[in-house]
């Protein structure tokens, strides 16, 4: 999977976004500003030149307020204006794609490159005068600006799950509902958004650390304790964190409502944004996913599933229980458990889990699974279903580049980092070792890992060429030569 065919499937993502394949039919969606950000994180290794062009498309089809086109048309590049600018997510995502490309490549040019917003026009024979760094500060500033009564990000017409439609409600018993999404001041806030706010404030502050200034790394940090700090207040329900708060003020993905008490999304972003992490919340968030979501096809998206149609909760409750986000198995958002689970250094909880969304492993219920056992599927029908086990949409997933990233980076733990390789594993304690060579910046690194303790994570030395090493980050040579790094765990 890893070497072969989870790469063939980020390529085709990253062609396609969601715009073309079996199950989709190529005039509507295009490219996704959120989908074709995600795609990046599984490609930008292998043609970097054009996943710095793609990463300056996407960006221009931003709008100067922040917000995105939610969708452009590959061959115009034009954003869909009929879908753009309330999702509240879109633009937390270019940080993500950005900073994986300037920590693959070193690339610090594309910072400076301009690139307009959508909205704004560039006379004949100039160039815009923002840079992308302009638009990353841009998004920044726009989540920490845009938020609700919690003072949690306000998600817009839908966060990531596109069909959780939390600014309906209805004014008055019997009559039709309002969409307030479409209405100034819609208040409905994401616990996800938070979450996914944290990572990236957390990578924009290491980018500056790396550009050496402080001053700006700092202005980042704040931001990101002012929302850690709304995010423990607010959003911690007990044994998990809620998912949102919906336009009336109402928690979502909590102990007090009847369906849908805990969700998969938020649990996660937090911990990935560090939330959780010297409280106990982490762990004890994770073992909720284990103990109410966690099955053998995967991890359901929520629990309970929906069981009736309502109007404050959208599209999301018209999906048959454990069908899609109503309790599938949404597998893209499982890689976030995975990932989380490594940043515990618990890797054989996140290699169990990775393996029961893990197509090839599939071949003795594929009856049952009913898709090719080479590429990612989107779902997996839920425990609610009477369909549990199938997989669904294969192909154009945002599961393709996220569990590349868990594989690659998470659990064989080899990340691309500004200064170099940094190499952290976090695999099954069974596991005698691995061997891996990774060509970055130029260069071949030969590395194998072993594990003669048998733990999941810790690195007890690190040898470079025969030589031990301080630190877990191995520096790019300044000629292209091969490397032959030698770690042991324990
Ligand atoms: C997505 C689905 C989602 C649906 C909701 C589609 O574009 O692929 O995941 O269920 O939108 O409207
Ligand atoms: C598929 C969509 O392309 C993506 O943007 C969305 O985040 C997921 N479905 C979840 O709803």
């Amino acid at each position: 999977m890893l070497n072969t065919w989870n790469q063939y499937q980020c390529m085709a993502t990253f062609n396609l976004s969601r715009s073309a394949s079996l199950f989709e039919t190529g005039i509507g969606r295009g490219m996704g500003f959120r989908d074709s950000n995600q795609d990046l994180l599984g490609f930008v290794h292998m043609i970097p030149e054009r996943a710095r062009a793609r990463i300056l498309d996407i960006a221009a089809t931003q709008l100067s307020d922040g917000t995105c086109y939610h969708q452009y048309q590959p061959l115009t590049k034009q954003g869909n204006a009929d879908v753009g600018g309330d999702f509240y997510d879109d633009h937390l995502w270019l940080v993500l794609s950005t900073t994986a490309y300037v920590r693959e490549t070193g690339d610090l040019s594309i910072l400076d490159e301009p690139c307009g917003y959508a909205d704004v026009a560039v006379p004949d024979g100039q160039v815009a005068t923002s840079t992308l760094l302009d638009h990353l500060e841009l998004s920044f500033a726009y989540t920490l600006a845009m938020r609700g009564p919690h003072d949690l990000p306000r998600s817009g017409h839908a966060d990531w799950s596109v069909c959780r439609h939390l600014n309906c409600f209805s004014t008055e018993p019997n009559e039709s509902f309002q969409l307030a999404g479409d209405v100034e001041g819609s208040q409905a806030e994401s616990v996800m958004i938070a979450g996914l706010f944290l990572y990236a404030a957390g990578e924009m502050v290491r980018l500056y650390e790396h550009l050496e200034r402080p001053d700006d790394a700092r202005r980042m940090m704040a931001g990101y304790d002012d929302m850690l700090a709304v995010m423990e207040t607010q959003a911690w329900d007990g044994e998990w964190y809620t998912r949102a708060f919906d336009a009336t003020g109402a928690p979502v993905g909590s102990q007090i409502n009847d369906e849908g008490q805990i969700y998969i999304e938020s649990q996660g972003w937090a911990v990935l944004g560090g939330a959780g992490l010297t409280n106990g919340r982490a762990r004890r968030a994770l073992d909720s996913v284990a103990e109410h979501l966690a099955t053998e096809n995967g991890i359901v998206l929520q629990q309970p599933a929906y069981t009736r149609y309502q109007l404050e909760l959208g599209e999301i409750t018209s999906y048959p229980p454990g069908v899609k986000e109503n309790a599938g198995i949404f597998c893209h958002n499982n890689s976030w458990i995975h990932l989380a689970h490594c940043v515990l250094g618990d890797g054989d909880r996140a290699f169990e889990y990775y393996l029961s969304v893990c197509p090839s492993a599939k071949q003795d219920q594929i009856d049952t699974y009913r898709l090719e056992p080479y590429v990612y599927a989107q779902t997996i029908d839920g425990k609610d279903s009477l369909t549990f086990g199938q997989a669904k949409n294969s192909w154009l997933t945002g599961t393709a580049a996220w569990t590349f990233v868990v594989l690659s980076q998470g659990i064989l733990g080899i990340k691309p980092d500004y200064d170099g390789l940094r190499i952290d594993p976090c695999i099954p304690a069974t596991w005698d070792g691995f061997e891996v060579t990774r060509r970055f910046r130029g260069s071949t690194f030969q590395i194998a890992v072993r594990n003669p303790d048998h733990v999941s994570s810790g690195v007890r030395e690190t040898r470079i060429n025969g030589e031990v090493h301080t630190g877990t980050t191995i520096p790019v040579p300044d000629a292209p030569s091969r490397v032959s790094v030698e770690v042991t765990l324990g």
